[in-house]
């Protein structure tokens, strides 16, 4: 047709894409979005027995460590290369007021000592949230008749916002006193963020970073943590504080505020169904760090199906955290941080 010279640029035969997925070094080159270990954040639940190291039914793959052997898996986390955990705690004693959770000799406390006695290099995050240490596993005081805090005009049984945030704030400067390098809100309590802040502020921890669980969904993705954490409500469901899955705007309604009272990292959970919110928070919050955490029920789906022999684990979770760093997470909490260092560094 005679416009084999003139319009060579714009024909559909010479634009061809394949030329850069031709071999794998040429792919590697043009890679867009790349997965290290450093970019790992690794979750951690630990109990109060002694030698204990128990795999969680619903989590292959995934133990509760006694304080006792925290330290050995501390240097195996660091030496893989993944800079920081997330620590939950499993009490032996709940009671309503959760307690536990800011006792200087609690679980997480002591937990925190040892891992920064034996690893110092490893940031240690902690969990500060009252699911696991309230008897009725709600995430703080809850409004029953005849208690200090009940409150005549809201149903019994709601979960009290500002009496919760005098613990909250008492168990972050506790776990900052035992050590910890960051402390993470996970509660969805409204001034969760601002109430800790001053808290740490007023003790000295000035340079004690808060990540806060800014934009966490009422999930179902949540169950099989429930179970390693042993910190499912005995009734009830987390819908007036955690947000609608439905809602995006809201999100940048979150993150917001938690910014404003001072949040150091903002954070999306879950992950996988709410890739849109990380690239929506992304973009409004350029300048702050975004972690996103691909949960329990992220990780067991996908143990579940490889274990049947449906799926890959290994490109399955790769592809599941690549994506999640496509869509703008600086840092990944993942059951998958360990299996995925190694897979990277080539040794399994
Ligand atoms: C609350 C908390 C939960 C998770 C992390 N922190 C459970 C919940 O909100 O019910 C879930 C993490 C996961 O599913 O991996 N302390």
């Amino acid at each position: 047709m005679g416009n084999e010279i003139g319009n060579a640029a714009e024909s559909p035969q010479t634009v061809r894409p394949r030329r850069l997925r031709a071999t794998a070094a040429i792919r590697d080159m043009v890679r867009e979005t790349r997965l290290a270990p450093d970019q790992f954040i690794y979750p951690l639940f630990v109990t109060e027995d002694r030698d204990r190291r128990n795999e969680v039914r619903s989590m292959p793959g995934v133990y509760q460590f006694s304080i006792d052997r925290l330290g050995q898996e501390a240097r195996e986390i660091s030496a893989l290369g993944i800079p920081a955990v997330i620590l939950f705690g499993i009490p032996a004693r709940k009671d309503p007021a959760g307690s536990e959770s800011y006792n200087e000799n609690g679980v997480i406390q002591r937990a925190v000592r040892e891992i920064k006695n034996m690893v110092p290099e490893l940031v240690v995050i902690t969990d500060v949230c009252l699911c696991e240490y309230t008897d009725h596993g709600h995430c703080g005081i809850l409004n029953l008749p005849g208690s200090p805090d009940a409150n005549p005009n809201l149903p019994e049984g709601y979960l009290l916002n500002d009496p919760t945030l005098s613990l909250l704030a008492r168990i972050a400067t506790s776990h900052a006193r035992a050590g910890a390098d960051m402390v993470a809100p996970s509660g969805m309590i409204d001034g969760m963020v601002a109430a800790i802040r001053r808290a740490l502020d007023a003790e000295g921890y000035q340079m004690v970073p808060v990540m806060s669980y800014a934009v966490k969904y009422a999930s179902a993705f949540y169950g099989p943590f429930r179970d390693a954490a042993e910190g499912a409500p005995k009734f009830g469901d987390r819908r007036t504080h955690q947000m609608d899955p439905a809602n995006a705007r809201e999100a940048i309604r979150e993150a917001d505020l938690d910014v404003k009272e001072g949040a150091d990292f903002l954070m999306v959970k879950p992950a996988l169904s709410y890739l849109d919110i990380v690239q929506r928070l992304r973009s409004a919050f350029p300048e702050l760090p975004l972690a996103a955490y691909n949960v329990s029920g992220e990780y067991s789906m996908l143990k579940a199906a490889a274990a049947n022999g449906w799926i890959d684990e290994r490109q399955a979770a790769l592809e599941v955290l690549t994506s999640i760093r496509r869509a703008g997470a600086d840092l990944i909490i993942t059951y998958h941080a360990k299996a995925a260092a190694q897979w990277l560094s080539g040794d399994i």
